[in-house]
């Protein structure tokens, strides 16, 4: 399509080029739509042939099912003389009446929200006949969820009769889910009633993890003795002493910048342009902050950056009053501001390459220097405008990228660079001229100070230069660069993304594989903070310990006590090479099954972190490792569609494969087994919701049997007793986990948008109301309340952040 932009002339382009911007928008629309539809076309046909093959299996075993062989047959008469009457009008004038009736709905819809009772309207015995012909009609009238409460018409229900069936039916994505209420509140139950807001809240406890992975200069020791740092959209402030975190949750979307003021309490940080659930844009902005009272002072430049905000500076010599941005368009526009005015002092564009940092000269305030991909530049803020000046590397050979600055006392610059070299700018000569300060040529050099990339330089208060680069070594230089000590980082630790300097002769090192260590520069380093690499989805709760496990595509498996916030033992996958996605403990807390990305799983042992057992069911994703209450068995709920049921034995020792259950005709999303063990509630893709018996892999269809079956835990997303949680608009997919307090008084949910919504358990009122609560900066993969219900763990996908919650 640029093409057709491009070859018309000037004048029209704009015009046309809008138009083909909006074509594009169109088709992508219609494409997705039918997209949709095939989605619902496919899980029909499922249904038809899953429902044929239990009926012809029902005829097999004789008449002494009659009844219900009876109402099998009626079932599927129903499916197809529907269907096929409706095939039939397709595109005739009759099929246009359907589309000009699903037109005039909105009232209809409005008036009863996107769920819509059924009480009386009976038929239940046999819910698909109701389900069917709602698909039919949904090809038609394409994606909009009014079209389907104007379809439920009364004269659809009135030959199902059933006076005391009772169900809701709700849409998601045109897909009409129906859900029966336990028989003791058929009749009192009344959709309209308004749910409550559960009247304890959420406080943010403790988060694990730290952003080293692709952020720079993010790590400060601050006079009242805590470290700074940040992860997701939070900023944690960790005693690590009186292990205490404190957090600042101003932002609204992932933090990529921090710095502290010379005053050492004023921060500054910036985050990214990021979307809210209602699907408004939240603009890039610097926040600053106060780090003893953690109130914000002032929000600067929302509206004016653009997609995310890289670097950030304090100014030192003026008290600090300006500061210094660069934001990550495509000109990575470098920006001075008057912060306690909030006011632009000058803006240009830096670079059209990647900007590393940016940083004010310590002893003039109208010097700032940026550098990135092969780039070094002066810049001075003369009247208004920011005049560059290039670094000349002259003689040296010219880094790809330039990733580090700093300044000597004197005021020379120091760079670190992809080449493993350090270079010194000399700040000039005596002369006094402005001009000449700053100046852009190399006066010292320290050839290959690192093998490989220098990404961390830090002056310390004595005048001790320190580097630390991909090589994992920490080096420490004299004022005269001469190197003094050098320690190296372990393996496990990853290279060296920011260094700061620590209480008393210690110093704080940040990792590009997000720990943060504490050490001294002729010592050994611990870490004092550490988590995932990789998009994290697997957590699980310890059934009567105070801990948990996570797990994710950086293949780690890490037990955590969330008591003293400590990590007890975490293992590497790498062997397997398989990005783990799901977790479950056994109920004796003996073991743990951890699901992998392409079928296999395996079994730890929860003290000794020993592999007990792996297995291989299909090659998909496994979504859901889940032990039955009684401990006998396992069910895994895979993307090929099916749940594997294992016979479970020596506390969870021995795994023997029972077999699978198959009905779902899209991958499985969530389960959850009764009370008694005996049965199993399975959610899909498509939003199905079924029942099984695990020990002989049976489904069950009896609504009967299945509404007063008590679950041992509800991390469904749909049922009757949850599907309040589900927001206006929503397309089914936003909401990614589900958990039930144990004392059945909680129901926490976890976003799309990065959110964790606590509600009143049940949840069975259309549009319950919730406490919501930010801090992950991703969607939110995962939600559980701890054994006792005394903390709530959040894990936040690719944000990598896991975060605890205290119920207050
Ligand atoms: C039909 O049922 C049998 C027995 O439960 C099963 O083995 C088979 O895979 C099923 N076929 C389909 C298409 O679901
Ligand atoms: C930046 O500009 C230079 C020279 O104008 C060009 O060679 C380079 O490809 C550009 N880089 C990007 C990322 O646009
Ligand atoms: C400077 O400080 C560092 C870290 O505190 C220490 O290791 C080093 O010995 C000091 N150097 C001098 C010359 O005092
Ligand atoms: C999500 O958390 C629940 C509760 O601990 C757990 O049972 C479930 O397996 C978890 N899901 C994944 C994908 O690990």
């Amino acid at each position: 399509h640029s093409s057709l932009v491009f070859s018309s002339d000037d004048s029209a382009s704009a015009a046309s080029s809008m138009e083909v911007t909006d074509r594009i928008a169109s088709l992508e629309q219609r494409v997705q739509m039918q997209e949709d539809e095939i989605q619902l076309l496919k899980s029909a046909l499922a249904d038809v042939v899953r429902r044929l093959n239990l009926s012809e299996e029902q005829q097999a075993m004789g008449s002494r099912r009659g009844p219900t062989k009876g109402n099998n047959e009626f079932m599927i008469q129903i499916y197809l003389s529907r269907s096929a009457k409706q095939r039939g009008t397709s595109g005739s004038p009759a099929a246009s009446a359907v589309t000009s009736r699903s037109a005039a709905s909105p009232k209809q819809t409005s008036e009863s929200g996107r769920a819509s009772v059924a009480r009386k309207a009976g038929a239940a015995r046999v819910p698909p006949v109701r389900k069917t012909p709602s698909f039919d009609l949904q090809l038609r009238k394409s994606g909009s969820l009014s079209s389907y409460s104007a379809l439920d018409t009364p004269s659809y229900r009135s030959p199902l009769k059933s006076p005391k069936e009772g169900y809701v039916k709700m849409y998601l994505k045109g897909r009409p889910i129906t859900m029966y209420m336990p028989k003791d509140q058929v009749d009192s139950y009344c959709l309209e009633a308004r749910a409550e807001l559960p009247c304890t809240k959420l406080k943010l406890d403790w988060v694990y993890g730290y952003r080293g992975r692709d952020c720079r200069s993010n790590l400060y020791l601050l006079p009242t003795g805590e470290t700074v740092y940040f992860i997701a959209s939070v900023v944690v402030l960790f005693n690590v002493d009186e292990q205490l975190q404190r957090h600042y949750t101003g932002h609204t979307d992932d933090i990529k910048c921090l710095a502290v003021h010379p005053d050492k309490i004023t921060i500054a940080t910036g985050q990214v342009a990021g979307t809210s659930s209602d699907g408004k844009q939240l603009a890039p902005h610097v926040r600053v902050w106060d780090s003893v009272s953690l109130n914000t002072l002032h929000v600067l430049g929302a509206g004016f950056f653009d997609r995310a905000l890289v670097c950030l500076s304090f100014s030192k010599s003026n008290g600090g009053n300006t500061l210094c941005v660069v934001d990550d368009s495509n000109d990575h526009v470098l920006s001075v501001w008057d912060w306690q005015r909030e006011d632009r002092l000058a803006e240009v564009k830096c670079s059209n390459e990647s900007v590393f940092a940016a940083d004010f000269h310590p002893t003039d305030s109208n010097i700032v220097v940026t550098c990135g991909k092969s780039h070094l530049y002066f810049w001075n803020l003369e009247k208004g405008m920011l005049v560059k000046k290039q670094g000349l590397f002259e003689k040296q050979e010219k880094p790809k990228f330039v990733l580090c600055v700093t300044f000597a006392e004197n005021g020379d610059a120091i760079t670190g660079d992809s080449s493993g070299n350090i270079l010194v700018w000399g700040k000039g000569t005596q002369c006094s001229s402005q001009k000449v300060i700053g100046t852009n040529r190399i006066s010292h050099v320290i050839q290959g100070a690192h093998e490989g990339s220098i990404f961390a330089l830090c002056m310390l208060r004595n005048g001790t230069l320190v580097s630390g680069g991909k090589d994992r070594r920490l080096i420490s230089w004299d004022g005269s660069y001469q190197q003094i000590q050098m320690v190296e980082v372990p393996e496990l630790f990853g290279p060296i993304r920011t260094i700061a300097e620590g209480r008393g002769e210690t110093v704080l090192i940040g990792t590009t594989k997000n720990f943060v260590l504490q050490g001294s520069l002729d010592g050994e380093f611990m870490p004092i903070t550490q988590g995932h690499t990789d998009e994290l989805w697997g957590l699980a709760v310890h059934p009567w310990k105070s801990q948990f496990l996570t797990c994710g595509y950086d293949r780690q498996v890490s037990l955590w006590d969330s008591s003293n916030h400590q990590l007890i033992w975490t293992k590497s996958m790498e062997v397997l090479l398989d990005a783990a996605q799901s977790a479950g403990f056994h109920p004796t807390g003996a073991v743990v099954a951890i699901g992998t990305q392409i079928g296999r799983w395996l079994v730890l042992d929860t003290d000794s972190k020993d592999l007990v057992t792996v297995h291989t069911d299909g090659n998909e994703q496994l979504s859901v490792m889940r032990y039955g209450p009684d401990g006998n068995f396992l069910a895994i709920g895979s993307h090929d569609n099916y749940i594997y049921i294992y016979a479970v034995a020596e506390n969870g020792r021995k795994y023997s494969r029972v077999g699978k259950c198959s009905g779902h005709s899209s991958f499985i999303t969530h389960l959850d087994w009764s009370v008694d063990s005996q049965y199993l509630v399975s959610n899909s893709g498509d939003y199905e919701i079924l029942y099984w018996i695990p020990s002989v892999c049976k489904q069950v269809v009896s609504v009967e049997t299945t509404r007063d079956i008590e679950w041992a835990s509800y991390t469904c997303t749909l049922g009757f007793q949850v599907f309040g949680l589900w927001p206006d608009g929503s397309d089914g997919t936003d909401i990614n986990a589900v958990c039930r307090s144990n004392d059945k008084s909680l129901l926490v949910t976890g976003d799309d948008f990065g959110k964790v919504h606590l509600f009143s358990y049940p949840c069975s009122q259309f549009r319950a109301p919730s406490h919501v609560y930010g801090g992950h900066s991703s969607h939110v993969t995962n939600v559980t309340f701890l054994y006792d219900d005394s903390y709530l763990v959040s894990t936040g996908g690719k944000d990598m952040s896991v975060m605890q919650w205290r119920i207050v």
